[in-house]
């Protein structure tokens, strides 16, 4: 998509080959910095401390990781440790250690001597596999969001999303922001509610800029406000992503969603997860007994950054010193309350037949 009117992927192979350049996400919306990423400590770090999120794009550039082990030592023994070590960074979404174990499946098969260039070239194929799959995501919802225009004639229709899942969260277009790129390219009249996303307000800094850049409506919202505006008719879809999706169709996304999904169901809102198969983890269930959520740092929630009076990147506490913080960072959506999944094949069943079968 576009910043500043260019064409930009969250995420580019440098030309030389021996890094990796990511946007630092933790200066959006006011910073724009890049981080140029040379070896696989460098990429869990980026991917640990959140220069890059979003379960697509952790897995695309987790890829990388082990493409830039591959030119330091290409053996099996430390492949497999390249992978444990940037597999247990971020434990939620499946689709780093989906990458990390499709590209150890694909170089193992090489002499050791050809692995780092095969790895390369793997790392660079997914990437555009990504690209290609989120496209295809945002064509099958386009669909959806054109058949709720129809049902509307007339009315502006109203997309409510929660954390980012656009193309910064991937390498990109997105997954849940995919269709409604697609739907505003096309002409349709559309405005984007968007959940701030507490504690780390991804909503706020990165959908809301993303959207800001392709000249998208959108009004942010904080988090509570969605089912207030659901109950008032002001929401005409619901479309997140997800972290990982079981295969009976239970959804782990961003902490709040589960909030959302209860509320457009006593309303009558239509409930989607935009995901690629990359987020299908069929080897699990129960979602809410199986999925093991991220805890993150109490201080993502004691304290908030943003710009100061004198335009200066700023942390601030919100609380008492002493009040104890718990930050949860994903939560367990049931199937039974998911309208549809919306993948790179179609509009599926949020159920055991349509993901199994
Ligand atoms: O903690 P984050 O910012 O990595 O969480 C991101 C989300 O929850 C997204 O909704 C999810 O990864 C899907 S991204 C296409």
């Amino acid at each position: 998509m576009k910043v500043n009117g260019q064409p930009r992927r969250a995420l580019e192979a440098a030309p030389e080959g021996d890094a990796v350049v990511v946007i630092d996400q933790r200066g959006l919306p006011h910073r724009w910095l890049l981080a140029r990423l040379d070896s696989v400590a460098a990429v869990r770090t980026a991917i640990g401390e959140m220069w890059v999120r979003g379960a697509p794009l952790i897995g695309v550039t987790a890829a990388y990781g082990i493409a830039l082990q591959c030119r330091v030592d290409a053996g099996d023994a430390a492949l497999d440790e390249a992978k444990r070590w940037l597999d247990s960074v971020r434990p939620t979404a499946v689709n780093l250690s989906w990458a990390t174990r499709r590209m150890l499946e694909l170089v193992r098969p090489q002499p050791v001597e050809r692995r780092a260039e095969a790895a390369w070239a793997l790392a660079g194929a997914m990437a555009d596999e990504d690209v290609a799959v989120n496209a295809a995501i945002g064509g099958h919802g386009l669909v959806l969001l054109q058949q709720a225009a129809a049902r509307r004639p007339g009315r502006r229709l109203n997309v409510l999303t929660h954390c980012n899942a656009g193309w910064l969260a991937t390498v990109d277009w997105g997954t849940a922001l995919a269709p409604v790129y697609r739907a505003h390219q096309v002409g349709l009249d559309l405005h984007v509610w968007v959940d701030e996303t507490r504690p780390r307000n991804q909503g706020a800094s990165l959908t809301a800029w993303e959207l800001g850049q392709e000249g998208v409506p959108h009004t942010v919202i904080a988090d509570n406000a969605g089912g207030h505006l659901m109950q008032h008719g002001q929401v005409d879809l619901v479309i997140v992503g997800a972290d990982r999706v079981t295969g009976r169709g239970d959804v782990c996304n961003k902490i709040g969603t589960y909030l959302k999904a209860l509320a457009a169901h006593d309303n009558g809102v239509p409930f989607y997860v935009a995901v690629p198969r990359s987020t299908l983890d069929l080897s699990l269930d129960d979602g809410l007994a199986e999925i093991e959520i991220e805890e993150r740092s109490a201080r993502e929630v004691t304290h908030v950054t943003g710009l100061d009076g004198s335009g200066q990147l700023t942390e601030v506490a919100l609380m008492p010193a002493g009040s104890p913080a718990a930050n949860p960072a994903f939560d367990v959506t049931p199937a039974r309350l998911v309208t549809g999944l919306i993948t790179e094949l179609g509009v599926l069943a949020a159920t055991p037949d349509a993901l199994r079968g």
